[in-house]
């Protein structure tokens, strides 16, 4: 598995991230108090932080918390977010989860991946997070998972046409590895690799995703902008004519500009020390 050393990968979607990306479950944090009996103590670390998506949210149940990751735009949306919330405690560190290692100290109660895991060298950082969980600690691989889940009733709206979108990114994009890579289907990667790793096990469960997420296009195209395989760079000089073409095809798809986003439920993937 590669190793995302390019900075630029994620330039540019800090951003996009909080106005395109669909939030987790409202179920996130009542389902981790409850599965790992959080009490309002210990220390959580957040890798591949992003815009602190999940630090922000959890770090209430805990006595520190501690956000890593390489983009500098992401840690300091982060920061802002944080001090919106009235969140002062966070520690916000520049580096990759391949170097966890040097980059922090101490040992963690909690240490969560979302949506990131897939970015990092895999099963060697797992076994270095092993290293910095306290006994009994957990780590949790958490990301939106659609498939195989029964999906809401939702608004009368019509759905996203992702294939139709990524064929356009495709086409608009000279180079599609980045695509393929930012859209595997994770959940097998974290059981195999979990299960691969010093923690030997793991178990998986579910928090129901947002069933009422309603986007206007706007929202839409900054949800692609904020992605790696589709970031604004990534079109180069063709960048005015793919946002042309992705609004297009999505007033094509809905004369009202509003689309149903249901981003699947919240998948837990949980492994103790
Ligand atoms: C899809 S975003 C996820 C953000 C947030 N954790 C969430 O749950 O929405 C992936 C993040 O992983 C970070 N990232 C990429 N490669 C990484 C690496 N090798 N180590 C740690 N973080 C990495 C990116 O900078 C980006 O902020």
């Amino acid at each position: 598995m590669g190793v995302t050393r390019d900075p630029g990968t994620f330039r540019e979607a800090s951003a996009y991230y909080m106005a395109g990306r669909p939030p987790y479950s409202r179920e996130l944090l009542p389902t981790l108090e409850r599965e790992l009996s959080l009490d309002g103590h210990g220390r959580l670390l957040d890798v591949g932080s992003g815009p602190g998506v999940l630090v922000v949210e959890l770090a209430p149940v805990f006595d520190e918390s501690v956000a890593v990751d390489p983009d500098p735009g992401m840690l300091a949306e982060g920061e802002r977010r944080a001090e919106a919330a009235g969140q002062r405690g966070i520690r916000w560190i520049r580096g990759v989860a391949e170097e966890l290692g040097s980059l922090v100290t101490g040992t963690y109660r909690l240490v969560t991946f979302g949506q990131s895991y897939h970015w990092t060298a895999g099963m060697e950082v797992l076994d270095t997070v092993h290293e910095l969980l306290e006994p009994g600690g957990t780590v949790a691989l958490i990301g939106h998972c659609a498939e195989g889940r029964p999906e809401p009733r939702g608004p009368a709206r019509p759905h996203i046409p992702e294939a139709e979108i990524v064929a356009l990114v495709r086409e608009f994009t000279s180079d599609a590895s980045l695509l393929s890579k930012a859209r595997r289907s994770t959940p097998r990667l974290h059981q195999t690799d979990l299960r691969a790793s010093l923690f030997g096990d793991c178990r998986t469960v579910y928090a129901p995703g947002r069933p009422d997420i309603v986007r206007d296009v706007d929202s839409i195209v900054a949800g692609y902008y904020s992605t790696s395989y589709a970031a604004p760079r990534r079109f180069g000089d063709s960048r005015e004519a793919f946002e042309a073409a992705l609004r297009a095809l999505l007033w094509q798809h809905s004369p009202e500009g509003l689309f149903w986003d249901w981003p699947g439920d919240t998948e837990i993937v949980l492994a103790t020390k």
